[in-house]
């Protein structure tokens, strides 16, 4: 079974969707378009009548509903129903670093306050389909390299518990740097944005799907007032 995620042209690639409940990556540099197409899988769902929950570790869940609402997505409508949740468990890490300034393990802790929190809400809302945005903020506050790759490894291993379809948006500026959440996910998805002669191109590139034929080849997206679409046409 595979589930839409609601891009247009883009589950073509995909052999039709997403498998469900597992745990995916969409990376890329700034204003690439990770939160539109987190918010877009999340407007799919709510049209199929699934609940989908939007936990935002950066910035105020108004201000990424506001920018959003801006395209033709519906979005306002599914927050102001409850269909797509917003979370901010931005003070949930202010709290946290402030609480345990000197402790060397406040960052796999804080991953784990932020997984017990999901995980309440998932199983008390019915959520089906899930955004976190970003995994840069889990990492932080842990110096140690090893530690905080080991709680990284244990909150995805704790997500792909929950038995929730879960993005994962990742910033990442250099896209031939790896890091250990591309390797634990089921799949994970590139967002380019860049220069070719006197024109920024965007594209999409599908790095790893498991159990699913992709090609691994860059295809033109546009983000427009409904959202972002993909073109079945290589750059
Ligand atoms: N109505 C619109 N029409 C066309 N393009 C738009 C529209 N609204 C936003 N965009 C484009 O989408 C980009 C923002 O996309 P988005 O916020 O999803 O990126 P992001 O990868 O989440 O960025 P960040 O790293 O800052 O969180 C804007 O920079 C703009 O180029
Ligand atoms: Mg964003």
């Amino acid at each position: 079974m595979r589930i839409r995620t609601g891009i247009p042209g883009f589950d073509e690639l995909i052999q039709g969707g997403l498998v469900p409940n597992r745990v995916y990556i969409v990376a890329g540099p700034p204003g690439s378009g990770k939160s539109t197409f987190g918010v877009q899988f999340l407007v799919q769902g709510a049209k199929e009548g699934e609940r989908g929950l939007y936990v935002s570790l950066t910035e105020d869940p108004q201000n990424i509903i506001e920018d959003m609402s801006t395209l033709n997505l519906g979005l306002r409508r599914y927050a102001l129903t409850g269909m797509i949740l917003f979370v901010d468990m931005g003070p949930l890490s202010i709290q946290h670093f402030n609480a345990l300034k000197d402790s060397r393990s406040m960052g796999t802790t804080y991953a784990r306050e932020v997984f017990k929190k999901i995980s309440a809400i998932v199983k008390t809302r019915n959520i089906k389909r899930l955004v976190i945005d970003s995994v840069l903020t889990l990492k932080f506050g842990s110096g140690d390299e090893e530690e905080q790759n080991r709680e990284i490894a244990r909150f995805f291993r704790s997500l792909k518990d929950l038995k929730v379809t879960t993005l994962i948006l990742s910033e990442m500026t250099d896209l031939t740097n790896y890091s250990p959440e591309h390797y634990l996910s089921h799949g994970v998805i590139f967002l380019h944005n860049f220069l070719n002669g006197h024109t920024m191109v965007r594209a999409i590139q599908i790095i790893k799907m498991r159990s699913t034929r992709h090609d691994c080849d860059m295809y033109k997206m546009e983000i427009t007032s409904e959202g972002i679409r993909v073109y079945p046409t290589k750059v």
